[in-house]
Parts: structure tokens; C-alpha cells; sequence
């Protein structure tokens, strides 16, 4: 998609794949600034140790505690930003889904992603947020930490039907961060009687386009939304930090969905 956008702009930049060994990273990384690269993603496993290598932290990557996104800048400093939070709430806006200001919404999953999705939430002043797990002493501390380091209030919940159902029906967006639908592996476990309107459901996977848990949503009458948005928007970002120039966001999404579907 990054290639699409700088073909659509004329520009005579590339963007190309880099497989990197975990302790290879900072060689890598001080390479890359050598010889004048403009930035580079960053993804498994390099998304929290790359944190190490950076001078300056865009706003959400603290709290989220892991960069997708180094800017190399003019005067040799290294930005590291976490684009996945912004690209989520991009995504959301996008879709028009309805706002979350002031509104209860539960976050499935305690990982990487969710701490993503919970601080983009956070941003857009949900609460409180319910964040419902399997392992619920991960829901909890990343609950803690919300409320510790956001002054959110935030809720901690094991990812058993009983619990969900007692909180769902005071809630306008469930989002699942699980890897639990993901193509290659088992379904969400998740009673599709617990989904109905007005709650929004969105799933941050994007392969398949469609997750069991929202089609059942959809087959419901909820409002849907699937993870290929955040997905281009987190690029969309990052294309902006790296050229200082808006991202051709469709041009970004048709290259991504050929890629996807091809
Ligand atoms: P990511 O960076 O993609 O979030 P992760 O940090 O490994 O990856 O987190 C994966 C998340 O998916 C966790 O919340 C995990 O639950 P646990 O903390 O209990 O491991 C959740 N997950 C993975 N497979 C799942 C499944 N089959 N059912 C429910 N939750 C699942």
C-alpha cells in the first residue's frame, strides 16, 4: 500500500521488506538511520524492543508500550510512534460508527493489540472500559493500568459468558482484539444471543474479512466493522510521518485489499 501511495504521488520513494534477528535490531536500526532511510515499521517481535532505540515517543506508544512506526528526523533524532491506536479510531470514524464518548465499551483480548485498541478508546474518552480476557489477571492489570495512567475507569472481566452478558447490555462497541478467528485458527467461543443492536461490534482481524463473531453480529443487526480499516489507516499515519503529505487513503486500501485478496 506504501508503494501504491508513492507511485499515485510520483514519488521516488520505496518501501521494501527487511527481515531482521531479534539482536540484530539496533545494528539495524542504526544502519538504516546511516544511510539516510526516512523510517521503517516495525512489527513481531520487534514492536516493544524497538521502544529501546528512540528518542522521542509519539503520544500513545508509552502507554502502549510498543511502536509500530521509527521516523528518522533532520536533525538524527529517532521518532517511534504507535500508529495502530490512531488507525483505530480513524477506522471507526470512518465507518461512522456511532461515538464512544462518555459510553462503556468491552475490549475482548489483554495483548499487544488491546493495549492498542484500549488506549485509542481511552483517547476518545470511552468509559468505562470493560476489557474482558481469557487469562482475566491480564485483563486486570491492563484495567490498573488504565485507570492508574489515564484516569480511566476500567474494568478487568474473565472472557466467560456469564461475565460478558452481565456488562453487554450497557455497552455501545465490543471489540476483539484475540487472535481467536484469525484464518488457521479456531473461532472466538463467544453465545452470538448476546450480541444484538444498538451495540457496534468490530473485529480487528482481517483475514478472513468476516470473523464467525461478525457475521453472527451482522446476522444480529449490529453494526459491523472488520480490521482491514485499522489496518490501512495505521499506514495512512505512518506514510504522513514519514513524507508530510496526506496519504491517499483510497489509493492505500485498494492496494491493500489486492494484496489481500489477490
Ligand atoms: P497481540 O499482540 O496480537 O494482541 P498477544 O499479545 O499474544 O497478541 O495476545 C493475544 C490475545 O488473544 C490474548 O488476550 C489472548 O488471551 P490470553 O491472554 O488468555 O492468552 C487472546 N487469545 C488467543 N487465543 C484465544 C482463544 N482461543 N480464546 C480467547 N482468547 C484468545
Amino acid at each position: 500500500m506504501h508503494n501504491a501511495a508513492f507511485r499515485a504521488l510520483g514519488l521516488n520513494w520505496v518501501y521494501v521488506p527487511f527481515p531482521v534477528r531479534a539482536e540484530r535490531l539496533g545494528d539495524a536500526i542504526r544502519g538504516f538511520r546511516a544511510i539516510g532511510v526516512r523510517g521503517v515499521n516495525v512489527t513481531v517481535p520487534h514492536k516493544r524492543s524497538a521502544m529501546e532505540w528512540v528518542d522521542l515517543l509519539g503520544p500513545e506508544a508509552e502507554f502502549i508500550g510498543a511502536v509500530n512506526t521509527l521516523t528518522f528526523q533532520s536533525d538524527g533524532t529517532v521518532r517511534g510512534d504507535n500508529t495502530d491506536a490512531r488507525g483505530f479510531l480513524a477506522a471507526l470514524q470512518e465507518a461512522e460508527f456511532p461515538s464512544v464518548e462518555g459510553q462503556q465499551v468491552v475490549v475482548l483480548g489483554a495483548g499487544g493489540a488491546a493495549r492498542a485498541v484500549v488506549a485509542a478508546l481511552a483517547q476518545a474518552g470511552a468509559q468505562p472500559i470493560v476489557i474482558a480476557n481469557r487469562t482475566v489477571e491480564k485483563a486486570e492489570q491492563l484495567a490498573e493500568e488504565l485507570q492508574a495512567r489515564l484516569g480511566i475507569k476500567a474494568m478487568g472481566i474473565p472472557l466467560l459468558e456469564a461475565a460478558v452478558q452481565a456488562v453487554l447490555h450497557e455497552t455501545v462497541l465490543l471489540v476483539n482484539t484475540t487472535s481467536a478467528g484469525m484464518e488457521g485458527k479456531p473461532p472466538l467461543e463467544f453465545n452470538p444471543e448476546l450480541l444484538r443492536p444498538p451495540l457496534a461490534v468490530c473485529d480487528i482481524i482481517y483475514t478472513p474479512p468476516e470473523t464467525e463473531l461478525l457475521r453472527a453480529a451482522a446476522a444480529r443487526g449490529c453494526r459491523t466493522l472488520n480490521g482491514v480499516g485499522m489496518l490501512v489507516h495505521q499506514g495512512a499515519i505512518a506514510f504522513e510521518l514519514w513524507t508530510g503529505i496526506a496519504p491517499p487513503v483510497e489509493i492505500m486500501r485498494e492496494a491493500l485489499l489486492n494484496a489481500l485478496n489477490p
